[in-house]
């Protein structure tokens, strides 16, 4: 099968080749024993394959292997307890080796695929939109009615962190940085959009009459801070991300005076070992799909050669929804 390998930890521009691979077996290491074949119509692209580029990212496989965290397409096999089968049109989480024409992913983490989305829907799905339910829900306790910030929120995470909170019945707000982003958002189901140059917290509390009940953030870096700020009584500030590049520190006499809440959200960490929720998750995201609120907005697309063009995509700020590589 055809492949992309990363073969040096020397960034998105040298660190990939396109190699000739025997396919994988049916095993997977998050299932030793069962795995779901995919032959791969799509693959998703996100952050851990450009951190992955550099070596930085938490799973450090040894040299060569092929990155590739989501992929959407058609089960060849699957074990006989799992949810699918052969011939059904899936999108699965394989955490490695999605950038291949056939990869192999936990039946736990793999899901049929509903009509209504396309594969490279499907190839957007699980990473940005489990994270959102979970990180709103399971972390963030959303509740109809409330008001969510999100940060980001033209990027794959956000336009999922928008989508998910419309449907649970919350009002959105979105932080872009450009005009082209703000379309995005808006497509996305914002409720309002505000510029991260302006005077965003400002323009938040305003428009939410005091103070957000929950600040999504997957970018972090210098707007912290101001997040803290743009919170109401009782409010939660949820950490999902660092796609700004640094990690902010807090001083907790914030937290006392606002009476308010910073929690971490990773979802991987949470989900890997507790295959019950994964499928909770993927039942009410399903649930959101066949209501009509979710529904994955592709951004760019690469053929899988053209994979380093998606990393660069993603590395200089261009992207917007999910980048996605069509493998066949
Ligand atoms: N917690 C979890 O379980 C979990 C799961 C999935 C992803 N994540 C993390 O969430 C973050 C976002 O992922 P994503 O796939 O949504 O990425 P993305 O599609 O590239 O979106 C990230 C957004 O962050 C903003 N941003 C601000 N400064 C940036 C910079 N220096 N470089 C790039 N983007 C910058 C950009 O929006 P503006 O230009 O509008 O500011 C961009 O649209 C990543 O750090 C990822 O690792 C966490």
């Amino acid at each position: 099968m055809r492949a992309m390998q990363i073969v040096e930890l020397t960034g998105p521009d040298s660190a990939l080749e396109l190699v000739e691979l025997p396919e994988p077996e049916p095993t997977h290491m998050l299932s030793p024993g069962a795995g779901v074949l995919v032959d791969v119509h799509c693959a998703g692209v996100a952050f851990p394959e450009l951190l992955q580029t550099r070596g930085e990212y938490q799973i450090k496989p040894p040299l060569p292997f092929v990155p590739g965290s989501e992929v959407a397409g058609v089960v060849r096999s699957a074990p006989a307890d799992a949810t699918v089968a052969a011939g059904d049109r899936v999108a699965a989480f394989c955490a490695l080796g999605g950038f291949a024409e056939t990869a192999v992913a936990p039946p736990f983490l793999t899901f049929a695929l509903p009509a209504e989305l396309d594969f490279a829907q499907g190839a957007g799905l699980i990473l940005n939109y489990h994270t959102a339910y979970f990180s709103l829900v399971l972390r963030g306790r959303l509740r109809e009615g409330e008001t969510v910030l999100v940060h980001g929120a033209a990027g794959g995470v956000g336009t999922a962190a928008l989508q998910v909170a419309k449907g649970l019945g919350a009002r959105t707000i979105a932080v872009v940085s450009s005009d082209a982003k703000q379309q995005v958002a808006l497509e996305a189901g914002a409720d309002h959009v505000v510029r991260s140059d302006g005077s965003w917290k400002d323009e938040a509390k305003e428009l939410s009459g005091g103070g957000v009940e929950v600040v999504f953030d997957p970018v972090g870096g210098s707007r912290f801070t101001d997040s803290l700020r743009s919170l109401r009584e009782g409010g939660r500030l949820l950490v999902v991300g660092f796609a700004g590049g640094s990690i902010p520190e807090l001083k907790v006499n914030r937290l006392l005076l606002g009476n308010t809440e910073v929690i971490g959200a990773g979802w991987g960490g949470y989900v890997m070992g507790r295959p019950e929720v994964n499928l909770e998750i993927g039942a009410a995201v399903n649930r959101l799909i066949e209501q009509g609120n979710v529904a994955p907005i592709v951004g760019e697309r690469f053929p899988l050669e053209r994979a380093a063009d998606a990393l660069r995509f993603l590395d200089e700020r261009r992207a917007t929804g999910k980048v996605i590589l069509d493998v066949r």
